[in-house]
């Protein structure tokens, strides 16, 4: 099971200053703690915006990042990295953001704040050189989102390579570590794991019943449109087997599993009847399914609960979850992946069917942006002090 990480109001394990020691850098510098040397002052080292760097910039999720920095009003986009590349005008990969006129490079860019849009281990290679430098990282990535080392062969088949950067990495889910990563405003360097799409639409769908401890039984039954595979050309990703067709996949224990259970594990830890107060949570049942759309996600969660509840007691509780929450939007009919389209919002409708027993909550995000790119924004305003909102407050996207 993964180590509990604290959530909002409860003691983080990630004060400023408390961080676990970085490995030594390849150059041989000396170790630094994310979170030490605080720095004055929100925005970039020298007062003007805050100078951005995003490495995986030929991906969706780079070219999603791409389209949110720029129009960021505190950021600088100050360089765009992919492998071979030799200023390669961005327009060549990525035609809709041509009009930037950025351009990219294999040098991972001389910048204060690092995204990361990498596969699967190839951002824990880089990472510990970058927090060596004093960088503020947010990897997008699965590489620091578990806090057990041992999850990492388990369910990402690799040894980790910078293990004791894990427990001081903040898992990136503002709804969830809002506390963590306030706290880290001005510090560095600093280091996000932002979360993966799947797991954001499913922690936001059951949060409010983990806290209650009201998780007996569940199943988390998921949709994605084919961006959540990213750009890499694959055979299972083509139109002419995606089109017209639906399929599941990942029924041997999505990789996402993990995520899942370890922040439901964490909410449960301070609810009613302590941290087993969520047997369902502990080995969640999650299976994913390819659709044929671009962009979106659509989590259906069905829960036994734990006790009998009522209509009137989760719409209280989702209400008190999220009345204040910026991107999270609870509503009175069940929500659609378009509601959500190219927007950081994240639709969520609760219901308990009095036939069966059950509670079934749903949540639609759009992967690219509350699920990936938005996210880390979010995630990144809050460690530089920033207002939460701030690049993110486009209006979905429809028809
Ligand atoms: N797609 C989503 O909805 C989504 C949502 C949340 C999180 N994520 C995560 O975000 C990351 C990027 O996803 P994506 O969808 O953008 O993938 P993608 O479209 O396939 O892009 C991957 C990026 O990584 C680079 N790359 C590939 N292999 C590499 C290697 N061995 N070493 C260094 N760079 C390499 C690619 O650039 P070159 O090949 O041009 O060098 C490209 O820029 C993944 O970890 C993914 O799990 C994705």
């Amino acid at each position: 099971m993964a180590a509990i990480h604290p959530g909002p109001g409860r003691p983080t394990s990630h004060a400023p200053g408390e961080g676990p020691s970085a490995p030594a850098s390849a150059t041989g510098t000396r170790s630094p703690r994310v979170g030490e040397d605080r720095l004055p002052g929100r925005a970039g080292a020298a007062g003007g915006p805050i100078r951005v760097g995003i490495v995986g910039a030929t991906g969706y999720v780079g070219a999603e990042l791409v389209r949110l920095l720029e129009r960021h009003p505190s950021v600088r986009i100050v360089g765009l990295s992919a492998r071979g590349r030799d200023r390669e005008p961005i327009g060549r990969t990525h035609p809709h953001l041509g009009a930037t006129g950025h351009r990219m490079d294999a040098a991972v860019p001389e910048a204060e704040s690092v995204f990361l849009a990498l596969p699967h281990g190839a951002a824990a290679a880089i990472v510990p050189a970058l927090l060596a430098e004093g960088r503020v990282v947010v990897d997008l990535g699965p590489d620091f989102r578990l806090h057990d080392p041992a999850d990492y062969p388990r369910w990402y088949g690799f040894e980790h390579p910078a293990p004791e950067l894990l427990a001081g990495a903040v898992y990136g889910l503002p709804e969830l570590h809002r506390v963590e990563l306030g706290a880290l405003s001005g510090a560095a360097p600093v280091l996000v794991g932002s979360p993966g799409c799947y797991p954001t639409a499913a922690i936001l769908a059951l949060a409010p019943l983990a806290r209650e401890g009201l998780i007996g039984d569940l199943v988390v039954d998921a949709k994605s449109g084919v961006s959540g595979a990213g750009r890499e050309p694959k055979l299972e990703t083509l139109f002419g087997e995606v089109n017209e067709s639906v399929r599941a996949y990942g029924l041997g224990g999505h990789r996402h599993t993990a995520e899942m259970e370890q922040e439901l594990a964490a909410l449960g830890a301070g609810a009613p009847g302590g941290p087993r107060a969520n047997p369902g949570a502990a080995a969640v049942d999650f299976l994913p399914h390819l659709v044929p759309m671009t962009r979106g996600i659509l989590a259906s969660c069905h829960v036994r609960p734990t006790r009998a509840v009522g209509q009137a007691e989760l719409d209280a509780l989702y209400t008190a979850a999220y009345a204040e929450e910026p991107f999270v939007q609870v509503v009175a009919e069940p929500p659609a992946t378009k509601h959500v389209l190219g927007s950081n919002f994240a639709r969520i409708h609760v219901r308990y069917d009095e036939r069966t027993g059950r509670i079934l909550a749903l949540a639609a995000i759009d992967n690219l942006v509350k699920g990936a790119a938005g996210q880390a924004v979010q995630a990144f305003n809050l460690v530089h002090g920033l207002p939460e909102t701030e690049g993110l407050e486009q209006l979905p996207l429809v028809p």
